[in-house]
């Protein structure tokens, strides 16, 4: 049995039924399954990953292990799906260290345990892999047996190129590429958040007044679907370019402190810490539901909230009641994890087919030809991105109509 650090290896069964739904709805990453398993890139290889421990993960990890690799994985805060999991280490060996309700330090310690595998390549989401290498000394001396490494998401790209140090590898941006903005930051996040918020609340959406903070990739899409329902969009973005663009689109933009005290919900998904501060509580109303689509909680300053709550209740699962002295009621969902993954099943499983299948192909490049990159952060290279867009093409729109 692999090494792991999970809730229950008796869950497995309910876990591989997770992933056989996604994997039949997965054609893109099922046809690459097949190539690799003949072509084998990743013999010989540890791949070490952080990205959500969910179904679509999950297949995507068949696709990596056929064509040759050993993983170790561990996921974020809140998005760990405790059954597949199970399913990945009893079934596909796969060394799992993660758990559903684990925290931020639980994540960075589990991190940690994925470094310890000794991988050959990683898979970064959000940066915490490439923060240990770059900051901890223990760490640091992986770098030389490290060939290369891919980062997933908006977040992990802002850390590479501002904050962290440069590494002796290459890392592929994934999000660098158009298809995954615009397929799954857009058009996925935008679906996936608010049946994460219909799913946790179960309140109408029709009629509210939201307030999305961020109007990036994902914050359009939130935003466009959000208006689809009924709701009263208000966007606020520190660009003052992107709150024009949201302005022409026809939302209610305006500044942070002159638009919250409308908010029957708030939602941030702006990639960056401390998009709400202590004093922006002040100016929310009663029974304000809060909640968080980025990488991180810390896009909302929940410690602050809690010092000043006086009482703290769990209603429902996911939903906290924090009162204040006054009586005044904060709701917060999902103790401010991504809320489309704590509160459902993340972005619909044909975007990740799409994202996931320019994942695959990233490490195969990396495996196959990383001496010929630049030791830097990277665009995935554009012919990649271009077979992974014909071939969602294929799937989604010429098989639909054949
Ligand atoms: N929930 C998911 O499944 C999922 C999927 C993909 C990405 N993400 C994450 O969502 C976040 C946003 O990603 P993106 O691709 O939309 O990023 P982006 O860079 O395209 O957009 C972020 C926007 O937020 C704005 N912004 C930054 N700080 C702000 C502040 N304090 N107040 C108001 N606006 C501010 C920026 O000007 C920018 O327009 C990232 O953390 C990313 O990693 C989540």
């Amino acid at each position: 049995m692999s090494g792991r650090k999970i809730k229950d290896l008796s869950l497995h069964a309910s876990g591989k039924d997770r992933v056989d739904w996604a994997r039949q709805n997965m054609p893109i990453l099922r046809a690459l399954k097949q190539r690799l398993s003949v072509e084998r890139p990743f013999e010989g290889h540890k791949i070490g990953i952080c990205l959500h421990v969910e179904a679509k993960t999950g297949v995507w990890l068949e696709t990596l292990i056929a064509g040759g690799a050993s993983i170790a994985i561990t996921g974020s805060p809140g998005s760990t799906q405790d059954d597949t999991a199970a399913y990945l280490v009893k079934e596909l060996g796969v060394e799992v260290f993660a758990w559903r309700s684990e925290t931020f330090d639980d994540h960075m310690e589990n991190a940690k345990r994925v470094l310890d595998t000794m991988p050959t390549i990683i898979a970064d989401n959000g940066g915490d892999l490439h923060h240990l290498l770059g900051k901890d000394d223990k760490y640091k001396s992986l770098c030389d047996s490290i060939i290369g490494a891919t980062e997933e998401t908006t977040t992990g790209a802002n850390r590479l190129r501002e904050e962290l140090p440069s590494f002796a590898f290459p890392t592929i941006i994934i999000n660098d590429t158009m298809a995954k903005r615009i397929v799954e930051n857009r058009y996925g996040v935008g679906i996936s958040v608010v049946d994460g918020i219909m799913r946790t609340t179960n309140i109408m959406l029709g009629g509210k007044t939201v307030v999305v903070i961020g109007y990036g990739y994902c914050g359009q899409g939130v935003a466009q679907r959000l208006r689809g329902l009924g709701a009263h969009v208000t966007v606020v973005d520190t660009e003052p370019l992107t709150q024009l663009e949201a302005h022409l689109e026809g939302f209610r933009t305006g500044v942070l402190e002159d638009v919250l005290g409308d908010a029957d919900i708030v939602i941030t998904v702006t990639g960056r810490n401390a998009a709400i501060q202590k004093q922006h509580f002040d100016l929310m109303k009663d029974g304000v539901v809060l909640c968080n689509a980025g990488q991180n909680s810390s896009e909302i300053d929940i410690g602050s909230l809690r010092e000043m709550a006086v009482h703290e209740h769990t209603l429902r699962p996911k939903i906290e009641q924090l009162t204040l002295d006054s009586g005044k009621k904060f709701f917060l969902l999902a103790q401010g994890n991504l809320i489309n993954l704590a509160g459902g099943d993340g972005n619909p499983i044909e975007v990740m087919d799409l994202g996931l299948a320019l994942q695959a192909l990233s490490l195969e490049c990396i495996a196959l030809s990383a001496d010929t990159l630049n030791n830097e952060p990277q665009c995935v290279p554009h012919d990649i991105e271009q077979a992974t867009l014909k071939a969602a093409l294929q799937e989604w729109v010429d098989k639909s109509h054949a």
